[in-house]
């Protein structure tokens, strides 16, 4: 049997860019051979082994073919006649579709093996489909479209631009896990390029099928995507922030339906609504006029009292995308500093044990310290 490294670390490589984790591809083998030399296989379906030592995933050489819809209709074929060139032809991108061989000892030899021109696509900066079997796995649109966040400078080649048209026409992209797609949309937000992704789910129709309506809406809108563009520019590269970003002008209404389809982690999800309210919220009132009781509500809201972490990153990406948020801040502060020990001490002495007393002491505390933050100049 013969090993070979493929896919993204074969990729990366070529491009100069650390890896993180290598596939393997074994060429010659069987199911038996792997666990006779103490692999251990991953699920029942696919022919995927675990490294007995390194847990690095091995697969055997395998042809498929599309039996059903979905990303599970599939019927593999490993056996040890099925060569690499096989293998790498199921692949998605040319790009993808490289390999090396590995050594036992796991070292890289040989030439790069690229029966699909990979290298030559990596240099013409081009998402090029292998062949006709990129188009059975819907979820491949997703890939490209995270694959040109993270390389912008690429393009798709026309005719990998008219396969993806084809998935979405089949309508098969319906038929993905909202797991899935989520993944792949949360990789592309922290990529160099967010837009990109968006962009390539625009020119592929997919769009409407993925991402909420109201965002589709603005990203049709050739200046709502540049200042979205500029704003994920100016975020950090992290999941809450980016995803916030993308949603920053949905009602919250619509960001929490919409991250129930896709089964967004509700860490993210209640980011991206409190940050959308912190957007509506400053963006009707400008600086000066800012409401007392309403910044009440929205630090009630972000519950600044539990996790002041989070209020201080909500507003800190407010700033950043160009929100006048530093009285708000100040007042957050200012009332995060209370000290409620103190705010009860000041209670009759019957009121003390009164938890409904003791709540609205402190409320009304918060309250005239924000007030009083709010006034101050700046
Ligand atoms: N692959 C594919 N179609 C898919 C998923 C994977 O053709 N739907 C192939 C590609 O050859 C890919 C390889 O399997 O390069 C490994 O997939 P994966 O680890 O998911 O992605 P990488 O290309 O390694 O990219 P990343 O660095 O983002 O993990």
């Amino acid at each position: 049997m013969k090993i070979y490294a493929v896919g993204g670390a074969i990729r990366d490589t070529q491009m100069g860019l650390p890896i993180h984790d290598i596939d393997y591809v074994v060429v010659g083998s069987s199911v038996d051979e792997m666990l006779a030399k103490g692999f251990r296989p991953v699920g029942k379906d696919f022919p995927v082994f675990l490294h007995p030592q390194t847990q690095a995933e091995y697969a055997l050489a395998r042809t498929e073919r599309k039996t059903g819809v979905g990303y599970k209709g599939f019927m593999f074929h490993a056996d040890p006649a099925v060569t690499l060139e096989q293998d790498l032809e199921r692949r998605d991108l040319t790009i993808n579709a490289m390999a090396q061989e590995v050594l036992e000892d796991g070292q890289l030899v040989g030439p790069i093996i690229d029966p699909y021109n990979g290298q030559r696509d990596l240099a013409m900066k081009v998402f090029r489909h292998v062949s006709h079997a990129f188009a059975e796995d819907p979820l491949r649109l997703l890939r490209i479209a995270r694959f040109a966040a993270r390389f912008p400078e690429f393009t798709l080649a026309p005719e990998t631009l008219e396969a993806l048209k084809a998935i979405v026409q089949s309508g098969e992209l319906k038929v993905l896990s909202p797991e899935r797609i989520w993944q792949e949309l949360a990789r592309g937000l922290v990529a160099v390029k967010p837009m990109r992704m968006f962009q390539v789910l625009l020119d592929t129709g997919a769009a409407p099928t993925i991402l909420p309506l109201t965002l589709v809406t603005e990203l049709l809108k050739e200046s709502e995507r540049e200042s979205l563009n500029a704003d994920f520019h100016v975020s950090p590269a992290c999941l809450n922030e980016r995803c916030a970003v993308a949603l920053m002008h949905l009602p919250a209404t619509e960001i929490r339906s919409w991250a129930d389809t896709v089964r967004m982690p509700l860490e993210v999800r209640d980011f991206s609504e409190i940050f959308s309210e912190l957007v509506r919220f400053i963006g009707n009132h400008p600086e000066p006029s800012l409401s007392a009781v309403e910044a009440l509500a929205w630090f009630n809201r972000a519950d600044v009292w539990r996790k002041p972490e989070r209020g201080h990153a909500l507003l800190a990406l407010g700033k950043m995308v160009g929100l006048l948020v530093d009285r708000l801040l100040r007042a957050m502060e200012q009332s995060l500093a209370l000290e409620s020990g103190a705010i009860i001490a000041n209670l009759e002495a019957g009121d003390r044990l009164n938890g409904e007393r003791i709540r609205e002491a402190i409320e009304s505390a918060r309250l005239q310290s924000i007030t009083a933050a709010l006034l101050q100049a700046s």
